[in-house]
């Protein structure tokens, strides 16, 4: 392992499907990181259980959000990449940090507030304590930066705060850990309506992707993208404002094709809708292609997928058991066979 690399860790919760919108606008980004970090990414069951999930479903979409990872090019010899209930070391350290994060904090997390709201009837205490988890997910692995979006950012303050009350009370232990703000990758828009990002809960819906879509159902789903009312010679124009579905569209294209927006103006300077939308349609088609088999190739192959999840929760453990250890000999805990 190249130490000199910095450390980056995430956790992904096993929503299972993963949009074109993630895709570009998140793995994408991802992929690119990995010479540069040393990364950890892991699927977060342990977070995925405070809202109440089937078991089967949970089961299914862990691999299967595992797996498509793989897929898009997440590659696991560069990266480590586990389930996080493969390393008992996270649960262990959500219970001691729950004991350095205070009632106060936690109570003002917005996130807890929101799905205490959405889940009335289901406000458990691992909802409530879910950022001492959190916490420890990214403490465990001495992490310089966590890649998180807008709604995460008051976790990772948090984490810093306890990280910094941790190392008060017992020296410097923690690393302090910074947000990561991506290199705005491109945010993908729902393609019913341009105006709200596309998301997996968008559910059926005609504006949201899966990268594991068949061919007909992602061409089906582009001649239909709303766009505007322009017709005729240079309705292909990148105006977000203005045109905002046009403008999603020209991005997605640009994502598939490598081109700039310029070159495919000029590409469908006398195009109209007709010809424009199933083109972009087809670049996504052949873009998807190859993450679709190898996605369905590796929920195939589960002796690999298997192998995969063990090396990468070894590799894991070993960090996070080592930091795991510290902590427990700096609280004043006895350590089996007194080591
Ligand atoms: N809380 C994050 C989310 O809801 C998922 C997550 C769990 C996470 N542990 C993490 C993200 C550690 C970054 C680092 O999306």
């Amino acid at each position: 392992m190249d130490t000199a690399k910095k450390i980056m860790v995430s956790g992904i919760k096993p929503s299972g499907d993963l949009t074109l919108g993630s895709y570009i606008g998140a793995i994408k980004n991802w992929i690119a990181l990995a010479d540069e970090y040393d990364c950890y990414y892991f699927m977060a069951d342990l977070h995925a259980i405070t809202v109440r999930q089937n078991p089967a479903d949970l089961r299914r979409r862990t691999t299967n959000q595992l797996a498509q990872y793989v897929a898009c090019g997440l590659d696991p010899e560069k990266n480590t990449l586990f389930i996080q209930s493969h390393v008992p070391a996270h649960a262990e350290m959500g219970w001691v940090l729950n004991c350095y994060a205070m009632f106060g904090e936690l109570s003002r997390m917005t996130q807890f507030k929101d799905k205490s709201a959405k889940n009335a009837d289901n406000i458990n205490g691992g909802l409530f304590t879910y950022p001492a988890l959190m916490a420890g997910d990214i403490l465990l692995y001495n992490a310089d930066y966590v890649p998180v979006g807008e709604d995460q950012k008051q976790h990772c303050e948090l984490t810093r705060d306890i990280a910094n009350r941790f190392n008060g009370i017992y020296g410097d232990v923690f690393k302090v850990p910074e947000p990561y703000i991506a290199k705005v990758g491109a945010r993908i828009m729902s393609l019913a309506d341009p105006t709200s990002k596309m998301s997996k809960s968008e559910d059926e819906d005609k504006g949201r992707i899966l990268i594991t879509d068949k061919p007909e159902d992602i061409m089906r789903t582009f001649k239909r993208a709303i766009t505007d009312s322009d017709t005729g010679a240079g309705c292909v124009h990148y105006d977000p404002e203005n045109k905002p579905g046009v403008s999603n569209l020209m991005t997605i294209y640009s994502c598939a094709t490598g081109k700039t927006f310029a070159e495919i103006e000029k590409e469908f300077a006398s195009a109209g809708y007709g010809v424009f939308k199933p083109a972009v349609g087809e670049a996504v088609v052949e873009m998807l292609r190859p993450i679709r088999e190898k996605s369905e190739d590796l929920m195939k192959n589960k002796d690999y997928l298997n192998k995969l999840m063990a090396d990468g929760a070894e590799k894991a453990s070993r960090v996070a058991n080592r930091t795991l250890k510290k902590v427990y000999k700096k609280i004043g805990f006895v350590l089996p066979n007194g080591k």
